[in-house]
């Protein structure tokens, strides 16, 4: 896989989409801003931390014999955990159950970011990892953070959304590490923006937390069954119109973060305050859904990965 900034060989980055509150539609961000990503012309893997699969089963795997747990513990390469989907170019990278089990085991414990980066970089077959962090962040999720490029916060605004918020925002002040980092992101979720009080909540994290939020909000869709749809298939609605919105957000942070990369590389130490970074961005019209290509290095689709 070649780099869409560098256009040299290069491993993906990793952005981690968490929040310390539940059902805040991370693995709905997920899975849009996956399939966003794949209409800007990226291969773009998800890779499920959360032991109740959801991001895994909404891509069409309900069970595999390796994965998350086996990739972060060194039983086995991402290489060989990789699954493609339904979705062309969006590979999954699982979650199996014994992930629920592995915050207690020493292993895990003793697991720190560099090796957890080391371990879920080791692949060109992508442009970006998505990363759908479970709820209530753990041992792994606080790794995960330090171990990303990007840390993406979906908030849905109402009465107690800052709190999951801030508690999100400690632990990656807590974690920062030495690699060029940008400031946290934040995306707006399940938006109904004809409430005056969610008006208000957004108005006030807009107010708090300035650049870093993106601009769009993405819309709460009254029709949604609970099955966290792929919404950018459908091009015609105000929730995938939103979700395209935040992918160039996305795309934008995506090429400051191989700058500061490079910036780094190239023996330029000081860190540039990308937390002032501007999102404003040229908006462009819904982009129809990619043509299905078969995705990259279709011989080796892990076959044996699928439980029988
Ligand atoms: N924009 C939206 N409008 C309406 N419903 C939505 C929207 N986005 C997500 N949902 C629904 O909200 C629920 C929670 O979404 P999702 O599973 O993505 O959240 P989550 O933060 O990953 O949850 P968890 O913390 O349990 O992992 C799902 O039923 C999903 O279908
Ligand atoms: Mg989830």
């Amino acid at each position: 896989m070649t780099s869409f900034a560098t256009a040299e060989p290069t491993s993906p980055l990793l952005v981690a989409v968490c929040n310390h509150k539940g059902g805040v539609a991370k693995t709905t961000t997920c899975v849009n801003l996956a399939a966003g990503l794949v209409t800007a012309g990226q291969t773009v893997a998800v890779a499920d931390f959360d032991s109740l699969a959801t991001a895994s089963r909404i891509l069409g795997i309900n069970t595999a014999r390796i994965g998350t747990y086996e990739v972060i513990t060194g039983r086995c390469s991402i290489e060989t955990a990789f699954l493609p989907t339904s979705q062309a170019g969006i590979w999954v990278l699982p979650s199996t159950p014994t992930l629920h089990l592995a915050e207690i085991e020493p292993e895990v414990i003793s697991l720190n970011a560099e090796r957890l980066r080391a371990r879920l970089t080791a692949t060109e077959r992508c442009d970006t990892i998505l990363i759908d962090c479970p709820p209530s962040l753990g041992a792994i999720a606080v790794n995960v953070i330090a171990a990303a490029d990007l840390m993406l916060v979906p908030v849905q605004p109402t009465t107690f959304a800052r709190d999951g918020l801030e508690r999100t925002l400690e632990i990656f002040a807590a974690c920062r590490s030495t690699q060029p980092r940008l400031a946290p992101r934040i995306l707006i979720t399940m938006a109904d923006i004809n409430d005056s009080s969610v008006r208000r909540i957004i108005d006030q994290i807009r107010h708090d937390h300035g650049d870093q939020v993106y601009p769009t909000a993405i819309p709460f869709d009254s029709s949604d069954k609970g099955l966290a749809t792929t919404f950018v298939s459908s091009t015609d609605s105000a929730i995938a119109t939103a979700y395209l919105r935040a992918t160039l957000a996305l795309l934008r942070d995506q090429r400051l973060c191989r700058a500061a990369a490079m910036r780094q590389q190239q023996g330029v130490l000081e860190i540039q305050p990308a937390d002032t970074a501007q999102l404003s961005l040229p908006i462009q019209p819904p982009v129809p859904p990619a043509v299905a290509v078969e995705p990259a290095r279709r011989e080796t689709d892990n076959k044996e990965n699928r439980a029988p």
